[in-house]
C-alpha cells in the first residue's frame, strides 16, 4: 500500500489542512508527485464526505492527569516567571515517504501525561497563572482532527483519518488531559501575548526546529536577549526537567514495575526461544525477535534497541546488530527493555548460558560480576552519593582481577585515579537513572546526579559487567570471548533499594533451574 501524496503537508507547523489553506486537490496531486491516480472530480470529492458516522465517543480522563498538575507546579516553581514551551516533537522520515513511528519528546509526555505515539507537532504551553506564580496554568495546542469534507481526511498520509486512523477533537483532548486545549494556529498568539521585561520565554531545545524558531522571533520581537542568553535559559529548561524526574512519584514508579514485568515475560519466552536460536544462522535476530513479540504486545514496544548477543559479542558493548549464530557452549548476554504505553521503560541483561548450564570459567567471570553487583545491592540506600554505587563494583571488580592475575599491579593501585587498568575490561558506567528515557534525567547537572545523595523513589539500574575479547592478548585464552554484565533495576527505599527486577533469576544455579523449567 503505498501513498499517493507523500507528506503533502509541508511545514510541521503548516496546521491547516491544504483546502483549507486554499490548495485545490489538484495542485495537492501534482506537486512533486508523479504518480497518484486519485480522483479529483467533484463527484468524487462530495461522495467520499458523506455517509460517515459522525459520533464522537466519550473521552477518559488519563490516569496520569492526576500527577500532571504537581509536576507543572514544580515547574513554574523552579523557572519562575517564564512561559514555557515544550514541544511533542515531528514526525521524522525514515526513507523518502515513509516515517518512523512518533514517538514523543520524554518532557512533553512528563508534563503533559500523552504516551505512545501522541501526538506529533503539538505543542505543551505552561506559565505561572495570574493569581498564584506558584501554580501552572496549562494550554495545549495540537491539530485536531480535520472534518470528513476536507481533503486532509483522504489525501493527507500523515495526518488523515483515512490513513493514520480516529484523531482527537479539541473536547476530547482536554477531557483527557484535564487542561485547556486550542488550536495549533492560535499557538504564535498565545506564546507572544505579554511576553517582555516581566514575562520570559522559553523553550525545550532541540525538540522542533519550528517551534523554537518561532520563540526566538517572538522573543526578539519583544525586546528578549538572543543568542547565548536564550540558549542558556532553553538549556535551564531541559536541566530542570531532568532533574525534576531524578524522584518518581506514585504513577511513575506503578508504570516502571509494569515496564519490568513485561521485561521478565519477555525473557521467559526468550528462554522458551532459545531452541530455535541455536538452529538459525542468525539465532541472535531470533532472540530479538521473540523479545520484540512481547515488547510491542504488551507495551508500545522496546524501550531502546535490544542487544542480543552471543559469545565474543557480548564484548561489544552497544551490539545491536545482532546478526550472529547462538551457538551450544557459550554464553548470550541480552539487554532488552519493554517501554509501556505511558512510555517507561525497564532495562535488564541476563548472560545466559545456551546450553542451560554454565561452565566453570564462564562461572568463574559470571560469580565475579554478580558479586560486584551484589555489593552495590548492600550499600545502596538513601545517603550514599551516587557515584559510590560505581565505586563500590570496581572495588570487586578490580580485586577479582587482581586474583587472576590481570592486572599490572594491585587492586589498590588500580583503583586510584592514576591507575584504572581494571576498566579496560568495564568501560561503563555501574548506574544510570531510569524511566521514560533508558538514560534518564541525563541533562541534570553533576552535582544534581552523580554527585548527589540517593532519595527514596529514585528508579536506576545497577549493571556492572566483565568483557573479555577474543582478541584480547591480555587474557588467558580460557577468558577471551566471554563477556558478562547482570542489569536490574532499583527503587530506593527509605532504607535500601527494593529490586524491581528480582522476579528474574540472577544467581548461576537459579538461572540453571530456571532455564530447565522453560526447557520447550
Ligand atoms: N541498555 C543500555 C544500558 O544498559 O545502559
Ligand atoms: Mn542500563
Ligand atoms: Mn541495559
Amino acid at each position: 500500500m503505498s501513498n499517493e501524496n507523500p507528506h503533502s503537508t509541508d511545514s510541521p507547523l503548516s496546521t491547516t489542512t491544504p483546502q483549507e489553506r486554499g490548495t485545490s486537490p489538484e495542485e495537492l496531486s501534482s506537486r512533486g508527485d508523479t504518480r497518484s491516480q486519485r480522483p479529483t472530480s467533484e463527484a468524487f470529492r462530495e461522495f467520499i464526505a458523506s455517509g460517515w458516522d459522525e459520533t464522537v465517543p466519550d473521552a477518559e480522563r488519563l490516569e496520569a492527569a492526576a500527577h500532571t498538575p504537581a509536576r507543572r507546579d514544580a515547574l513554574v516553581q523552579a523557572i519562575p516567571g517564564t512561559r514555557l514551551v515544550l514541544p511533542a516533537g515531528v514526525l521524522k522520515v525514515r526513507s523518502n515517504d515513509t516515517d518512523y513511528p512518533f514517538r514523543p519528546d520524554t518532557a512533553f509526555a512528563y508534563y503533559t501525561g500523552l504516551g505512545t505515539d501522541e501526538e506529533p507537532d503539538s505543542v505543551l504551553v505552561v506559565e505561572p497563572s495570574a493569581e498564584d506564580p506558584a501554580v501552572a496554568e496549562a494550554t495545549y495546542f495540537f491539530r485536531p482532527r480535520a472534518g470528513f469534507d476536507s481533503t486532509e481526511f483522504y489525501a493527507d498520509s500523515r495526518y488523515g483519518e483515512m490513513w493514520v486512523g480516529r484523531r482527537p477533537t479539541l473536547a476530547e483532548a482536554s477531557q483527557r488531559l484535564g487542561i485547556e486545549v486550542r488550536h495549533i494556529d492560535e499557538l504564535r498568539d498565545h506564546l507572544a501575548k505579554d511576553v517582555g521585561a516581566s514575562l520570559s520565554l522559553s523553550v525545550m531545545p532541540q525538540v522542533d526546529a519550528a517551534v523554537e524558531e518561532m520563540v526566538q522571533e517572538i522573543r526578539e520581537q519583544n525586546g528578549l536577549p538572543g543568542g547565548e542568553d536564550a540558549r542558556r535559559e532553553f538549556d535551564r529548561l531541559q536541566e530542570v526537567s531532568s532533574e525534576q524526574r531524578l524522584v518518581k512519584d506514585a504513577y511513575e514508579i506503578a508504570q516502571m514495575r509494569e515496564a519490568v514485568d513485561a521485561t521478565i515475560r519477555g525473557f521467559e519466552d526468550v528462554v522458551r526461544h532459545l531452541p530455535e536460536a541455536v538452529g538459525h544462522r542468525r539465532g541472535e535476530r531470533v532472540i530479538e525477535g521473540v523479545f520484540a513479540r512481547t515488547a510491542r504486545a504488551d507495551g508500545n514496544g522496546v524501550g531502546y534497541d535490544t542487544i542480543a548477543a552471543a559469545g565474543d559479542h557480548a564484548c561489544t558493548l552497544h551490539w545491536i546488530r545482532n546478526d550472529g549464530a547462538v551457538q551450544e557452549g557459550e554464553l548470550v548476554l541480552i539487554d532488552a527493555g519493554v517501554e509501556v504505553d505511558s512510555l517507561y521503560t525497564a532495562d535488564v541483561t541476563r548472560t545466559l548460558p545456551v546450553s542451560g548450564t554454565f561452565t566453570p570459567t564462564q562461572r568463574k567471570v559470571y560469580d565475579a560480576v554478580l558479586e560486584a553487583a551484589d555489593a552495590v545491592f548492600a550499600v545502596a540506600r538513601p545517603g550514599l552519593r551516587f557515584r559510590d554505587l560505581h565505586a563500590t563494583a570496581m572495588d570487586v571488580v578490580a580485586r577479582h582481577l587482581e586474583g587472576w592475575g590481570l592486572l599490572p599491579g594491585s587492586a589498590e593501585e588500580s583503583l586510584s585515579p592514576e591507575g584504572q587498568w581494571h576498566r579496560r575490561w568495564m568501560v561503563h558506567g555501574t548506574s544510570h537513572h531510569l524511566g521514560m528515557d533508558v538514560h534518564d534525567c541525563a541533562k541534570a547537572r553533576r552535582e544534581m546526579y552523580l554527585d548527589a545523595e540517593l532519595v527514596p523513589g529514585m528508579v536506576f539500574t545497577i549493571e556492572p559487567g566483565l568483557y573479555f575479547k577474543e582478541n584480547d592478548l591480555l587474557v588467558p585464552e580460557e577468558l577471551r570471548g566471554i563477556g558478562v554484565r547482570i542489569e536490574d533495576d532499583v527503587l530506593v527505599t527509605e532504607d535500601g533499594v527494593e529490586n524491581l527486577s528480582i522476579a528474574l533469576p540472577r544467581r548461576a544455579e537459579e538461572i540453571e533451574a530456571w532455564m530447565a523449567t522453560l526447557k520447550p
